[in-house]
């Protein structure tokens, strides 16, 4: 991650994070009133990992941005702030702006806008005659500014800076000016607009669409949702696409690698006793089950490998798939240079296979074929005995990276 400075509206200095490459489609995070761009931090991964450059903005009185001395919080002194960012940028972003902020994003992407950025997402943008919802950006920024223990996130100048009703007014037609691709996400819960009046909004945009997600906390783009995320990155791949990268025979290995990353996997250390007793075992993911009846597994064993000719000739093997706490384990079995039963709680199984003590499942087997593939060789075994604990959580690999089993 890298920390930036940008101007902003009278030289104003303005700070963000930057995630990703250079090369990727870029995204701005503008957050709302009285937070700092670290409530976006979970998102920001999330979109990086979703191939986006992200870009989180604290906005100016807010988190590292300079806190001006002439204690200009104007909303118009915001929204060119926005502006100025956008211009310095060298590249048009999706402006992705929560309630306040989205009412800052909103005014600066009005008309012109195609110049500045590519899209817009507006998460939890007050609208609508309700003036609840007003009143309660200007609580937000008065909690955010009240002391508390450490520093306040947000200039204590800030809380009286705005009338926030009369934004909302002055905002309430914004929608129709709008141009850009457009995303409303809006939270059930949220008490910053009713359903009616956020769909009211969306069919006032010339090219909107809303999401409404329940089950949210009221402000949800806080704790960087998951929810949040996937409507986010559904709506970037589809609106403003980025070019996906192609494999084609004979063209470079690590694209191939990364194409088949895309199968998430569990991760196992496949055993055996070598000819002279000693065991021997490799981290393999290449796991996939073959038949019932007979039960059958498979591994795809690289020649290259060192266990390769052991395990070719092994009558016997073993394959432990990993729980969530044995990722030391899988780096240690795909590691050089260790011993790497002596750290590794193991025994022998009924069939004379190694079992490692604590794994999700093993499964010890009998070998019963061995079929050549390519640089690898593909090692059928039948099950004699599986052994399982239904309570843990696997040890999950996806493109190149440990994962962990994750529902919303
Ligand atoms: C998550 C993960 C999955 C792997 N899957 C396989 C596999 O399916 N087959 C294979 O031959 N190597 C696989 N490897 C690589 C081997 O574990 C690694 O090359 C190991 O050092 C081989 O050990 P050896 O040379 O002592 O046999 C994997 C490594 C990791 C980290």
């Amino acid at each position: 991650m890298t920390t930036v400075q940008y101007r902003g509206f009278a030289g104003v200095r303005l700070e963000a994070d930057i995630i990703g490459s250079e090369n990727d489609p870029a995204v701005l995070l503008l957050h709302g009133a009285g937070q700092t761009r670290a409530v976006w931090a979970r998102l920001a991964d999330a979109l990086e990992q979703a191939g986006r450059r992200v870009i989180s903005l604290d906005l100016r009185g807010h988190g590292g941005s300079e806190w001006p001395a002439d204690g200009r919080y104007d909303f118009d002194a915001m929204v060119e702030d926005l502006r100025a960012v956008l211009a310095q940028l060298g590249t048009r972003p999706v402006v992705v702006a929560s309630t306040f902020g989205g009412w800052i994003a909103s005014a600066a992407l009005a008309r012109d806008a195609a110049l500045l950025a590519s899209g817009l997402v507006l998460v939890d943008l007050p609208v609508g005659g309700d003036s609840g919802a007003a009143l309660r950006i200007g609580e937000w920024l008065h909690d955010a500014v009240s002391p508390g223990p450490g520093q306040p996130a947000c200039d204590p100048r800030l809380a009286d800076a705005f009338d926030t009703a009369a934004l909302a007014e002055r905002l309430a037609d914004v929608a129709g000016t709008i141009t850009l691709p457009t995303l409303y996400i809006h939270g059930l819960t949220s008490d910053l607009a009713s359903r009616a009046d956020a769909a009211s909004f969306v069919n006032r945009l010339p090219d909107g669409e809303l999401v409404e997600v329940e089950d949210t906390a009221p402000r949800f783009a806080d704790d960087g949702s998951d929810t949040l995320g996937a409507y986010l990155i559904d709506f970037l791949e589809r609106r403003v696409p980025r070019e996906s990268p192609a494999y084609r025979a004979g063209s470079d290995a690590r694209t191939f690698r990364d194409a088949l990353g895309c199968f998430a996997t569990g991760v196992t250390v496949v055993t055996a006793i070598d000819p002279d007793g000693v065991p021997i075992g490799l981290t393999a993911n290449s796991f996939t089950s073959v038949s019932l009846d007979p039960p059958l597994l498979l591994v795809c064993i690289a020649n290259s490998s060192g266990s390769a000719a052991i395990l070719r000739g092994a009558d016997h093997f073993a394959v432990n798939v990993l729980q969530i706490g044995q990722q030391p384990t899988s780096n240690r079995f795909a590691g050089k240079g260790e011993d790497r039963f002596a750290a590794t709680p193991w025994e022998i199984g009924e069939f004379g296979t190694p079992v490692l003590v604590g794994s999700l499942g093993s499964f010890e087997c009998a070998r019963d074929a061995v079929h050549e593939g390519g640089d690898h060789f593909i090692l059928v075994g039948r099950v004699l005995k599986a052994i399982f604990e239904p309570r843990r959580d696997p040890l999950l690999y996806f493109r190149g990276k440990y994962r962990k089993l994750h529902f919303v």
